[in-house]
């Protein structure tokens, strides 16, 4: 047993993926940093949940090409889309925007002190960051949804990484 699995936490930290449609890359972050997190026995020490900042899909699973390209890497993403909302700012610990819009679009909705602290960058994890955007793949073809998986899979990675270092987090 790990260090890290030895103690249950207090509360979870509580991080949440945002994109616009929450249909293709926010809920394939999730379900991956899922797969990671259950992978290294951390599941009570996180909530983790993804949301869209437009309501367009709102109840519907995530884009059948994301699904495949994630199922066929041995991640099941499970999510139902709902859009983000300014409660969502005090609820979560981090929030973490695909791209500059979504970023944009949530700082929008601060309405408190601390909050816009919250929100950071996806691809701020990434040890490869490119433009610093998770580019959207809705209007292209399976290529794009396998280079989003890619990206976010080695995000999840260092933003794991990252939150198991930094002391009390998780
Ligand atoms: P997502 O991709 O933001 O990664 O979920 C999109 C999904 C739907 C649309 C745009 C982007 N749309 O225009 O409906």
């Amino acid at each position: 047993m790990s260090d890290r699995e030895q103690k249950k936490p207090d509360r979870p930290y509580k991080v949440c993926f945002v994109c616009l449609g929450n249909i293709c890359r926010s809920p394939t972050a999730e379900g991956i940093f899922r797969h990671l997190v259950r992978k290294e026995g951390l599941h009570e020490h996180f909530l983790i949940d993804s949301a869209g900042t437009s309501g367009w899909h709102t109840g519907e699973r995530a884009n059948s090409r994301s699904r495949q390209v994630a199922e066929r890497r041995g991640v099941v993403l499970n999510s139902r889309a709902r859009q983000f909302e300014a409660a969502d700012l005090e609820e979560f610990d981090l929030i973490l925007a695909m791209d500059e819009q979504n970023y944009s679009d949530i700082v929008t909705l601060v309405n408190g002190d601390g909050q816009k602290e919250k929100v950071k960058m996806m691809r701020e994890f990434d040890p490869n960051p490119g433009d610093g955007n998770v580019p959207d793949p809705y209007y292209g073809g399976m290529d794009g949804f396998d280079h989003v998986f890619d990206v976010l899979e080695r995000s999840c990675r260092q933003l794991l990484d990252t939150l198991g270092n930094e002391s009390g987090k998780p």
